[in-house]
């Protein structure tokens, strides 16, 4: 097992990674201030892990009542935390109960703000199933809820107590979600790791393929990059947390405007990335070689690097509901170089034009 640290000062908590930890109790119970846990997962994950997580916690003394939510980003939504609040409610949970979140980062986008409003607040520990989850949404503290208008656009800033992360959990994940997740993988390499992306380029192969050696290297990385930004500007106050967001502007807008749930968020985030890169190299930032290498890669991971045909019109008023949104200017992630990214809210109507109909499919 791999033990990092997201640095917080009195917020700080350890991510562990590595096998069999579901079976570890004792990981589980000196992060949970009384026995007592809800765990919260979705009706993919429960019939694969919840059992196998209960009976641990069980064994180590912890009463636990289950969650279940119907998978998929169409229900990261009121009625999913409604019935989460209600089995809290029902179980009589209390304000020392801890809950767990097991599953991808809409159980953890969840459970995470259930846990930051439930009696005003109770601890969490975050079991990521998803490489995107185990790679990006588990660390940091960012909890949300999808609004028809708009991706993400209610929840909190809410930190876990920990990261609990099995990656044997990855064995079952169908290969769709794990290319979704190779793109928030690369997409550290992006904004602040350039060796990082030099690595990618020839392992990305091994990647979607598995290969444990590979797999294990780039998650600890990627958490690594993660858990960096995130002690650094934790409430995404710098800019510097806003790079992570690099290709969301756009992917956000896919997002919600092709319908919650028929473009994965990786996927959107890899097309939205590749929109991103163009713009760059409109504004002049970003050579078309650079460009070319962002689109390369995210390709050869099996991800679209299009935009879907919604229209100019549509994106602009979707992007207009982006929580980057200053002063009713919208605010862009660009690459300088790869491995450099930075916020601007300096890009024009005509280069955002000119970058959408660069970026749109034409099937
Ligand atoms: P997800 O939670 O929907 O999981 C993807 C699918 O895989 C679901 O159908 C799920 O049931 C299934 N699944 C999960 N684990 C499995 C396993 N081990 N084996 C088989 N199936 C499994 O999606 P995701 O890609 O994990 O997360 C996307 C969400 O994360 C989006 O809502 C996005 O906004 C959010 N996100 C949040 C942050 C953050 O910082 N909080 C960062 C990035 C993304
Ligand atoms: N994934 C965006 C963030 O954590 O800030």
């Amino acid at each position: 097992m791999q033990t990092l640290e997201v640095s917080l000062g009195e917020r700080a908590y350890p991510i562990y990674i590595g096998t069999q930890l579901l079976k570890q109790g004792e990981l589980f119970v000196r992060h949970m201030p009384q026995p007592r846990a809800a765990i919260v997962t979705d009706s993919n994950v429960a019939p694969l892990y919840l059992q196998r997580l209960t009976a641990t916690l069980a064994e180590a003394g912890v009463q636990v009542t289950p969650v279940i939510l119907p998978a998929g980003e169409e229900h990261k939504n009121w009625e999913s935390l409604n019935s989460i609040f209600d089995a809290l409610l029902a179980a009589r949970c209390e304000r020392r109960s801890t809950l767990i979140a097991l599953g991808g980062g809409v159980v953890g986008d969840l459970t995470g703000f259930a846990a930051a409003t439930y009696l005003r607040g109770v601890p969490f520990i975050q079991v990521p199933t998803t490489l995107l989850a185990l790679v990006d949404s588990s660390v940091g503290g960012k909890t949300a809820i999808n609004h028809p208008r708009g991706k993400n656009m209610i929840g909190a800033f809410y930190q876990p107590q920990a990261v609990i992360a099995d990656t044997e959990t990855l064995n079952t994940l169908p290969d769709r979600e794990l290319y979704a997740g190779l793109a928030e993988v690369i997409k550290y390499g992006l904004i602040r790791d350039h060796a990082f992306f030099d690595w990618l380029e020839p392992n990305i192969e091994a990647l979607n393929a598995r290969d444990p050696a590979a797999l294990a290297y780039a998650i600890l990385r990627s958490c690594e990059n993660k858990a960096a930004v995130v002690a650094a500007d934790e409430r995404e106050e710098t800019g510097e947390r806003a790079t992570l967001n690099l290709g969301h502007t756009f992917g956000h807008a896919i997002e919600s405007g092709m319908g919650y749930g028929k473009w994965l968020h990786g996927e959107a985030v890899a097309a939205g990335m590749v929109a991103a890169a163009k713009l760059s190299q409109i504004l002049g930032l970003l050579g078309a070689d650079n460009v070319g290498r962002v689109e390369s890669i995210l390709a050869r991971a099996h991800l679209p690097v299009a935009l879907p045909a919604l229209g100019a019109d549509r994106y602009l008023e979707l992007m207009g509901h982006d929580k980057k949104v200053e002063g009713g200017k919208l605010r862009f992630i660009l690459l300088r170089a790869i491995g450099e990214a930075y916020l601007t809210a300096d890009v024009g109507r005509d280069a955002l034009l000119q970058a959408l109909a660069a970026s749109v499919s034409h099937d």
